[in-house]
C-alpha cells in the first residue's frame, strides 16, 4: 500500500504543471463525463483577473456566483434590488457560452437582515414572509430566465444530526418553508431546474434527511432536479466511503447529483478546542505552511485529490456537474476560514494559474 502511494505521489510529482497546447482541457478532458466549473467573484467577472479570465475560459463549462446572487448582495432593501455584479456574472456566462447556475435563493446566512423581519425588528408573520420569499425567488428568477440553467433554490437547511437548522425562516414556517421555496421557484420558471445544496452530504443522519426532504418534495409532485453536495474537504475528511454512499442514496432518489463548491484543505485540521496555550503557537498551529505548501503534503494532497476524481468518473452516470469553489488558491475562501490571513491550497489551480500536478498530469496522459 505504502510503496503504491509512494509511486502515485513520484508520478504526480513529476508531471508538468503547465499545460501543454496539445493536452486537453478540463472541459474537454471531463467531456464525457459531466460539466466541470468553478466559482467566480466580482474580480473575475469584471475582468480584474485577467489571468483568472484566460483559465476560466480555457478549462470551465459552467459558472456559478460565488456571492454577488445572495440575498444581502441582490436584494438589500425590501424595496431594492442590486444587479450590477449578477448582471455582469450572467452576461459573462452567456458570452463564453457557459452553464450558468444560480446560487443561492433561499439560505439563513448572507441573508438580509430585513427579510425576516419587520420594522420593529421583530420577525414578521408566516404570511408575510412567504411573500416576501415568493417576490424574491420570482424576479430574481425571472430576470434570468432562459439564461441560468438552474438555482440552487434552498442552501444549508439541515444540521449534521438530521434536525433543521432553526433559521428564521424555519423559525417562522417550520419544515414548509423548503416546498414553499420550490413552489415558487417553479411558478417563477419552469424551464429551469431546481436543486437542493447542502455541505457535509456524507453524513448518515444528513443524508437520511436530505433523501426523506426529496421523496417528500416530489410525492407532493413539487420539481427537483439535483442534489448538490458541496463538496468542502480535507485532508482527513469528508470519510470518502460514506461520500460515495450518499452519492448512491441520492442519486436512488431519481436526482441528478452534483458537487456544487469542491475544494480540499491542505492545512490540518485545528480543533477549535486545541490547547495552546501562547498565541504564536496557536496562530503557527492554524497557518503552518505560509511560504508553500511542504512537497510531503502536496503529494497528499494530490493523491487524496487523485482519488475523489476517480470516484467522480466512477458515477459520473449520475454526478452531472462538478464545480470548484473558485479558480486559484489565492482567492479562495478558506484564506479567511476559520480565521483571516491563512495562506491555503484548496483548489484546483495554484496562485501561479498552474493546474496541480493530479490534474495536469491527468490531461499529460490523455494527450499521449
Ligand atoms: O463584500 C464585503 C466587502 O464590502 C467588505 O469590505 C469585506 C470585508 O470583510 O467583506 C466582503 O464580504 C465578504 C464576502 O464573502 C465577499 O467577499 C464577507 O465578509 C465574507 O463573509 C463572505 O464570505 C463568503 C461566505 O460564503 C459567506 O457565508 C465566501 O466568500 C464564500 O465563498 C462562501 O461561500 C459559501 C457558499 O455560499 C455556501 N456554502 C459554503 C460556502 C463557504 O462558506
Amino acid at each position: 500500500m505504502r510503496i503504491a502511494i509512494l509511486a502515485a505521489s513520484v508520478a504526480l510529482m513529476t508531471a508538468s504543471c503547465t499545460a501543454e497546447k496539445n493536452e486537453p482541457t478540463l472541459k474537454e478532458y471531463f467531456s464525457d463525463n459531466f460539466l466541470i466549473g468553478t466559482a467566480l467573484n466580482v474580480g473575475h467577472i469584471k475582468g480584474f483577473d485577467q489571468k483568472a479570465d484566460s483559465v476560466v475560459r480555457r478549462h470551465f463549462n459552467t459558472i456559478v456566483a460565488e456571492n454577488c446572487m445572495k440575498c444581502e448582495k441582490i436584494h438589500p432593501a425590501e424595496d431594492r434590488y442590486f444587479w450590477d455584479d449578477a448582471d455582469a456574472f450572467v452576461d459573462y456566462g452567456v458570452r463564453n457560452n457557459m452553464t450558468i447556475i444560480g446560487h443561492t435563493l433561499i439560505w439563513h446566512s448572507q441573508l438580509a437582515r430585513w427579510f425576516p423581519r419587520d420594522s420593529a425588528g421583530n420577525y414578521v408573520s408566516a404570511d408575510v414572509l412567504k411573500q416576501r420569499m415568493r417576490d424574491h425567488i420570482t424576479t430574481i428568477m425571472t430576470r434570468y430566465k432562459g439564461k441560468i440553467k438552474g438555482w440552487d433554490v434552498v442552501n444549508e437547511p439541515i444540521l449534521e444530526n438530521g434536525s433543521y437548522r432553526k433559521s428564521p425562516f424555519y423559525d417562522i414556517l417550520g419544515e414548509e418553508f423548503i416546498p414553499l421555496a420550490f413552489q415558487y421557484a417553479h411558478e417563477a420558471d419552469p424551464d429551469a431546474e431546481l436543486y437542493i445544496n447542502d455541505y457535509a452530504m456524507n453524513v448518515p443522519a444528513k443524508r437520511e434527511a436530505y433523501v426523506r426532504i426529496v421523496n417528500d418534495l416530489k410525492s407532493r409532485g413539487l420539481r427537483i432536479d439535483g442534489i448538490g453536495m458541496q463538496g468542502h474537504m480535507g485532508m482527513d475528511y469528508p470519510d470518502l466511503d460514506e461520500f460515495e454512499a450518499s452519492i448512491n442514496a441520492y442519486a436512488a432518489t431519481g436526482c441528478n447529483v452534483m458537487i456544487t463548491e469542491w475544494d480540499m484543505s491542505a492545512l490540518p485540521t485545528v480543533s477549535r478546542s486545541a490547547n495552546v496555550g501562547d498565541s504564536v503557537a496557536f496562530s503557527k498551529l492554524l497557518n503552518p505552511y505560509p511560504d508553500g505548501l511542504p512537497t510531503g503534503v502536496s503529494d497528499q494532497w494530490n493523491a487524496r485529490m487523485d482519488s475523489i476524481t476517480d470516484m467522480f468518473i466512477r458515477h459520473s452516470d449520475v454526478i452531472t456537474r462538478v464545480t470548484a469553489w473558485g479558480v486559484d488558491d489565492g482567492m479562495s475562501w478558506k484564506n479567511n476560514f476559520p480565521v483571516r490571513g491563512r495562506v491555503e491550497y484548496p483548489l484546483l489551480f495554484d496562485r501561479d494559474y498552474n493546474l496541480k500536478p493530479f490534474m495536469a498530469n491527468r490531461l499529460a496522459n490523455t494527450a499521449k
